[in-house]
């Protein structure tokens, strides 16, 4: 296994001591690099997990976004036609469904993204099948819900600066590391009022991905998948369950909506469960919160307040 990352908001340290593979620091945007790259190693597959992914950074920067993303993307699927590499996995997402007719959300419902993020996601896959069509590339889009958790024996986890995600901002304010959480949005059509998502753990997602690859390499046809655990949190569920877990209260504040968030995103993931084989090991809402809050002390000991 090889990776190619800039690390630009990837962490060295958890590459070379923890996966303990070739890491090469690069761009998917750079086609020398990438010719180089595969010319010199004996690459069968690629897993693209290179995007820019916060919905508000996309709002105000979408340029940022589609060049990353989208230039990015189209660059690597050229240097792998170009290189007869055969299989493409690529992390997509539930943005891709704005505010979806149905809930749960199959693979089917109509792909209509209300941010960029979402549109810069869509945008890839309609690309990955037109490459698929013209030139046989062989692909599984994933779209993940909203991915969360760590590894169960906190080796690997998120660490984004800045933090925007929900679950690591609510354990930061467990820790005393910010001062409170914002609830962004107190008035969605949902039972309290905050917006519903439904977590998955990243160890099912890795596993999905694994199955995947096994899938193209046994012949599998391009599909899409969904990847979440058809079960919906509110924010404010999310709250008390991390207070729950960690034992420790969490002050509160209510604020505004965020621009681009729609109200419920649940998966129907039964396509991956029927073709895959897939079966998340780890639904339980309590035990992504408490990996991700093992994680967080391991790896935030003796960090400083961060105000916000
Ligand atoms: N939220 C708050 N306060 C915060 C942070 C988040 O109330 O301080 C709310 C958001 O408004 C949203 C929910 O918590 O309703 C979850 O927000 P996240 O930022 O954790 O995640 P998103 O749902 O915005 O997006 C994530 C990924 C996307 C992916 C999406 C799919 O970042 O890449 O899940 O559901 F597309």
């Amino acid at each position: 296994m090889l990776i190619l990352d800039t690390l630009e908001r990837g962490h060295r340290d958890l590459v070379e001591s923890v996966l303990k593979t070739e890491l090469i620091v690069g761009d998917i945007g750079d086609r020398p690099l990438l010719d180089w790259l595969f010319q010199t190693y004996p690459v069968t597959a690629v897993m693209h997990f290179a995007a820019y992914i916060e919905v508000g950074e996309s709002i105000h920067s979408p340029d940022r976004f589609y060049q990353n993303n989208v230039h990015g993307a189209l660059t690597l699927l050229q240097a792998m036609v170009a290189a007869k590499i055969p299989y493409f996995i690529f992390s997509s997402t539930a943005a891709v469904y704005g505010v979806p007719p149905e809930i749960p959300i199959s693979e089917t419902c109509p792909c209509a993204p209300i941010n960029p993020y979402g549109r810069s996601k869509w945008m890839v896959e309609q690309m990955v099948a037109d490459m698929g069509t013209a030139y046989g590339l062989k692909s599984v889009i994933f779209r993940y819900f909203n991915a969360a958790g760590a590894d169960p024996h906190s080796r690997l986890g998120e660490d984004h600066r800045p933090e925007t995600h929900l679950i690591p901002l609510v354990l930061q304010a467990a820790m005393g590391r910010r001062p409170h959480i914002a609830i962004y949005g107190t008035d969605y059509p949902t039972p309290d009022g905050t917006c519903i998502r439904d977590y998955i753990h990243v160890v099912d997602l890795a596993q999905a991905h694994v199955r995947g690859l096994k899938y193209l390499l046994s012949g599998g046809n391009s599909q899409i998948f969904n990847l979440g655990n058809a079960q919906g949190f509110s924010v404010r569920q999310i709250i008390e369950t991390a207070q729950r877990v960690t034992g420790c209260s969490i002050p509160v504040i209510e604020g505004d909506r965020r621009a681009g968030d729609p109200a419920i995103l649940v998966a129907n993931s039964d396509r991956a469960r029927c073709l895959l084989g897939w079966q998340p090991q780890y639904p339980d809402i309590e035990q992504i919160i408490h990996h991700a809050w093992q994680w967080h002390q391991r790896r935030h000991r003796g960090n400083h307040i961060i105000m916000s």
